[in-house]
């Protein structure tokens, strides 16, 4: 065998099993047939957190005016603002060659495609051969019937991600992380957004709580949100489509420029050899078992690809377990569902870990619970970001850490403090009592444990 793994993919699955196999001193190849780094580097992740960034910079010009500070945005230039956020994702994408150069991994550029369980075809001529494959082959926008994308007029994320002009509104198709993040982006720069969800909620796999109040600030922005939705196109035109909106017995019609498809996203699992292989799937994903091996001993499969949340962090943490099993170094059969921290970048940012309380509610699971406000919190009112609140679930009788969801600023970092915790087993009163610096945010996460245990202070 020319090499020990070969790894079909080079997205934050693939990328990282590769160096993490280097570091093993195992023969590594990975193969890409487009950018290195994968659809969260080039047309994911990365750019969408340079707009969004981007976005709050613009969104604090008000802040600038009660200064005195008049900013004029005659020369406002969407177009530099998709150029940085294309700059963001081409240093990245460098950043990760150079780290698989550095790590004499092979970057074999092309298609792969499952030849047999050994070999792997590039291109359908170059054949190369390995003793373990990994498939991380990632994931790709849904569509739904009756919207077509062309990425002109109806966009997937990649088109959004690309547009170099905004549109003067826009109806996104799914209340889930991608149309979350983007109407914040949008509504941000002026456009008009209406949120389209055929659900009775927005982001249905956070906890309610959350969800709730995102939506109200939302609204308080002026994003329209249309619950409990059906949608069609009933006209479309060059620069206009007419959409009605269905609600129990009332219609409407809205006319938007734009409309974005973010009704989630579904593995690339298509011609990569599996069928011809015996690879066994189901609903397009690759089953698999401990470790990530499929049904072939010797061929692994993670990220998007397979039957687990669809996230950068879950996909390289997947790979890291694949490769330290072939490796011979013990380690976790799967990532564990409850220790995955989620982080949607809308504004204030949401994160969160474990159960919801709808989740425990439906599984009968004896709970407390206790929800902290930012505005308790010296710093967050100091910088002006009192808005939201820390919510920590615990079990009744044991107080173990059941869940957290953050609504707030800088949710997204705090969240990794209750995540050691809990990877720690540590208890509410090991963070309650730990000292944390005043003034900062995380003293918000104190203050939760503390109220978990009936003494919260600034409350
Ligand atoms: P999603 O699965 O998060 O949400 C899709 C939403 O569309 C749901 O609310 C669903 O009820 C709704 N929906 C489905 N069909 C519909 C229809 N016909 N009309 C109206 N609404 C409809 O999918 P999304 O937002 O596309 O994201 C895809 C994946 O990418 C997710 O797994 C997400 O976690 C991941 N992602 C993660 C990010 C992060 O971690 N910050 C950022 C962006 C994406």
């Amino acid at each position: 065998m020319k090499y020990d793994l070969i790894i079909l993919g080079s997205g934050p699955g693939g990328y990282v099993a590769a160096i993490r196999a280097a570091q093993f001193g195992l023969k590594t190849a990975i193969i890409e047939k487009d950018k290195v780094g994968g659809v969260c580097l080039n047309i994911g992740c990365i750019p969408s957190k340079s707009l969004i960034h981007q976005a709050e910079t613009f969104s604090r010009i008000k802040e600038l005016e009660y200064m005195g500070i008049k900013v004029n945005k005659s020369e406002f230039n969407y177009k530099k603002i998709f150029e940085k956020s294309r700059k963001a994702a081409d240093t990245l994408s460098k950043g990760v060659q150079y780290l698989l150069k550095k790590n004499k991994i092979d970057l074999i550029s092309g298609e792969g495609k499952l030849l047999n369980k050994n070999e792997i075809i590039v291109n359908d001529k170059d054949i190369y051969t390995s003793k373990f494959i990994l498939l991380a082959t990632g994931s790709k926008p849904k569509s739904i019937p009756g919207f077509e994308i062309d990425e002109v007029q109806i966009l997937s994320s990649n088109g959004a991600l690309m547009l170099e002009n905004l549109p003067k509104s826009i109806a996104i198709i799914g209340s889930g992380v991608i149309g979350i993040e983007f109407g914040y982006i949008m509504n941000s720069f002026g456009v008009e957004v209406h949120i389209i969800e055929i659900l009775d909620r927005i982001l249905p796999t956070e906890d309610l709580e959350i969800a709730e109040f995102l939506e109200k600030v939302y609204k308080k922005r002026n994003i329209k949100i249309h619950k409990s939705t059906k949608s069609r196109i009933i006209e479309k035109t060059k620069n206009k489509i007419t959409l009605e909106l269905e609600r129990k017995d009332r219609k409407n019609i809205i006319n938007v420029e734009k409309i974005l498809i973010a009704v989630g996203r579904e593995p690339n699992t298509k011609n990569i050899g599996l069928e011809k292989n015996g690879i066994e799937t189901e609903k397009g994903f690759v089953k698999v078992r401990e470790y990530y091996k499929t049904n072939a001993d010797n061929i692994y499969a993670i990220g998007d690809i397979v039957k687990t949340p669809q996230l950068a962090h879950v996909a390289s943490k997947e790979g890291e377990i694949v490769v330290e099993h072939i490796a011979g170094h013990s380690t976790e059969k799967f990532v564990d569902i409850h220790k995955i921290p989620s982080a949607i970048y809308s504004e204030p940012q949401i994160a969160s870990l474990g159960y919801t309380e709808e989740l425990l509610r439906e599984k009968n699971i004896q709970y407390n619970k206790f929800s902290f406000p930012y505005r308790g919190v010296g710093k967050s009112v100091a910088i002006e970001k009192s808005e939201g609140f820390i919510k920590i679930l615990t079990d009744k009788e044991t107080n173990e850490i059941l869940g957290a969801h953050i609504i707030g600023a800088e949710a997204t970092e705090l969240i990794h403090e209750v995540l050691l915790a809990k990877n720690s087993e540590l208890l509410p009163e090991d963070i309650s009592k730990m000292i944390h610096a005043h003034p900062t945010l995380s003293e918000g996460i104190m203050e939760a444990f503390r109220g978990i245990e009936g003494w919260a202070i600034h409350i």
